[in-house]
């Protein structure tokens, strides 16, 4: 599909959409969460969504770049929710159940690890990004920003990511339909943001635990204070994960790199 018939299709998608408030669609743009930001600084409505095929600036977290192929779904929704700012990481909960439950459908068994990567048969298949301003007790927007592997080639990605990295099409050895996969994924993100604002957040929590493969798990989280190691037991009603050492602390960990250490063993 070339430039201008994507961008042309996929606006008005977008607009069928009631979540949908304005839709900004790009071929190839440097960064769909450095775009939204500039559009949530200057006001852009809640339901505001960024999107394209390719960024030349991907942001992961912690600073990473986001390889960007084509073949990807790079899409970053804006959002101003009357919740506790305390509440926020669980926007990356909804994002990553939203892209968990839209791949179940296509028959690909998905699963979350704490916080948010999305993963088929233990290879990273989406990101997501949080990045928000806030005054306060008050939100003055968020940006999530989801990076999907849909079509890209495992082999488009470089050596240092590539075996650790899956796409759909790569797992159901089938094309996928671009749009079929957004409107499913921006339908099942907005019934999770609907209970989100009703601050219906054990709930959310507790769908999160069923698509997640991280409970139970030894793992070792890389913090900015440092490294941790222990048993993932539980997550909390604002998603802090909470950890249990060997020597029987408990740590609640607000953010930080997770790895299961039985994948280390065998790295
Ligand atoms: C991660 O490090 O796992 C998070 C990756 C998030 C990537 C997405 S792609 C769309 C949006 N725009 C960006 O620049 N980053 C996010």
């Amino acid at each position: 599909m070339n430039e201008s018939v994507f961008v042309k299709k996929t606006t008005s998608l977008l607009h069928t959409l009631d979540f949908v408030k304005k839709a900004y669609v790009f071929d190839t743009v440097n960064s769909t969460n450095a775009t939204a930001r500039d559009l949530a600084k200057t006001g852009a409505a809640e339901g505001s969504v960024v999107i394209a095929r390719t960024q030349l600036q991907g942001r992961g977290r912690f600073e990473r770049v986001w390889e960007s192929p084509k073949g990807g779904l790079y899409l970053s929704l804006i959002l101003r929710p009357n919740v506790p700012p305390d509440k926020s990481s669980l926007l990356s909960f909804i994002a990553a159940l939203a892209t968990v439950k839209t791949m179940r459908g296509y028959g690909v068994f998905a699963t979350i690890k704490w916080p948010n990567d999305v993963r088929v048969h233990g290879k990273k298949i989406a990101g997501i990004l949080l990045e928000s301003e806030g005054q306060g007790q008050r939100i003055e927007y968020v940006v999530v920003g989801i990076g999907i592997n849909l079509a890209v080639d495992p082999t488009d990605l470089s050596a240092a990511i590539q075996t650790k990295s899956t796409s759909l099409e790569h797992e159901l050895k089938q094309p996928i339909d671009f749009h079929e996969f957004l409107k499913s994924f921006i339908s099942a993100f907005e019934q999770s943001y609907r209970h989100f604002k009703k601050q219906r957040f054990n709930e959310l929590v507790e769908e999160w635990k069923s698509y997640s493969d991280t409970l139970g798990k030894k793992i070792r989280v890389n913090t900015m204070t440092g490294d941790l190691e222990g048993t993932a037991y539980d997550v909390d009603s604002s998603g802090f994960l909470l950890l249990r050492t060997s020597k029987g602390e408990k740590k609640r960990i607000l953010s930080g790199d997770c790895l299961y250490v039985d994948e280390l063993d065998h790295a």
